[in-house]
């Protein structure tokens, strides 16, 4: 149950969260003029203020959720002061290094001076996505991860995250219904990044065993630290397309933001990967980008993104069929959602899968 204090307070907490990113945003921007490049082709993008207004309709759908109790309130509304100020500092250290890259086009730093022990990860993986310091292979890559996504997405990256939690929540009612409890399930988050995600679901059921599993050793070992709070936890460095996992051994799959960062073989085998280790009657809830032509009026930001945020499969992930992909692994489409720049699918493994 949540009290009108609540309501005041996510309220005051999400618009003081907004206005934060979007004036980073807006610094970001200052500082890194001139770095970004001309559009190949021209580009018509929504006004901010209509930008700003589906984000407010975002956070409206997520106080709904909550105030449905299908999810809790976000435990991290307010960040600690001591978090905060570390945050903007290591953004605003390595904003430069950003923005010449960006101003280059240098994308293959970590391919070309890989960091001690990450010869072995595949080459698609060795990259400077977003033009981010280390790719996804530091330490402090892992620290700021999640602030550099906030600023690009006002503030609204982790209030899209938990629109998957609804389907988590009918899932996991309709199982209590036949007597298995959170504790009896199952959650594998594939490509769990620094446990963003994770720690909403486990601030919401506490007792349901997760497996985060990432290629990234840093960016476990930062989601390790940010889930310490919890048990029945497991951390497996892998990768989505070859997991080490048996078959039909978990009840729910989680993927968010991963997608978009991968090669298109590579996303067939992880989808293929996804439905063999989903149990029979398990569920497959897919966070990702939103694809090109699903809200028209973003499609000249999808065609700009990549070149100036260097995502080198993101051109082709906005033009595959999603549902087809999936489909071809057994798995049958459940739900269809957007929510602001994302978009929630839900696969059912049928129950009479061999
Ligand atoms: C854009 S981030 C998304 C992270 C997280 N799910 C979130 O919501 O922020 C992509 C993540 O996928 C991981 N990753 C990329 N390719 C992978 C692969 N083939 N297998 C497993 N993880 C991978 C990266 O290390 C990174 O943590």
């Amino acid at each position: 149950m949540v009290s009108a204090v609540d309501a005041f307070v996510y309220g005051a907490a999400q618009v003081a969260r907004i206005a934060w990113f979007q004036s980073q945003a807006r610094l970001t921007a200052r500082l890194s003029r001139g770095s970004f490049p001309k559009p190949k082709t021209p580009v018509s993008v929504p006004k901010e203020t209509a930008v700003l207004r589906e984000v407010l309709e975002l956070l409206r759908r997520d106080w709904d959720n909550i105030r449905a109790g299908l999810y809790r309130m976000p435990h991290d509304l307010v960040p600690p002061p001591q978090r905060a100020v570390g945050d903007i500092l290591r953004f605003l250290e390595d904003l430069p290094q950003v923005t010449d890259r960006r101003r280059t086009g240098r994308n293959d730093d970590v391919f070309r001076k890989p960091p001690p022990g990450t010869e072995a990860l595949p080459r698609y993986f060795r990259q400077n996505f977003h033009f981010q310091t280390d790719g996804y292979l530091s330490v402090r890559s892992a620290r700021l991860y999640d602030y550099q996504v906030e600023v690009l997405f006002r503030g609204a990256a982790d209030a899209m995250r938990r629109q998957a939690l609804p389907y988590l929540a009918t899932f996991i009612e309709r199982t209590a219904a036949s007597g298995r409890r959170p504790q009896d399930l199952h959650l594998l988050d594939v490509g769990s990044g620094t446990g963003h995600f994770l720690s909403f679901v486990k601030d919401t059921w506490p007792l349901l065993p997760v497996t985060a599993l990432d290629l990234s050793a840093p960016y476990l070992g930062e989601a390790r630290n940010r889930l310490a709070r919890w048990s029945g936890l497991a951390f497996v460095q892998a990768p989505a397309e070859a997991m080490p996992l048996p078959d039909a051994s978990v009840d729910l799959v989680t993927c968010i933001y991963l997608f978009h960062e991968l090669p298109r073989k590579i996303r067939a085998a992880a989808a293929a990967e996804m439905a063999r280790v989903l149990k029979p009657g398990g569920r497959l809830v897919f966070v990702d980008s939103i694809q090109r032509g699903d809200r028209p009026d973003f499609d000249g930001i999808l065609a700009y993104f990549p070149q100036a945020y260097y995502e080198p499969y993101y051109a082709d992930y906005v033009a595959q069929d999603l549902v087809t992909l999936f489909e071809r692994t057994g798995l049958l489409l459940g739900a269809l959602d957007l929510a602001f720049m994302s978009k929630v699918l839900v696969f059912e493994k049928p129950c009479d899968t061999p």
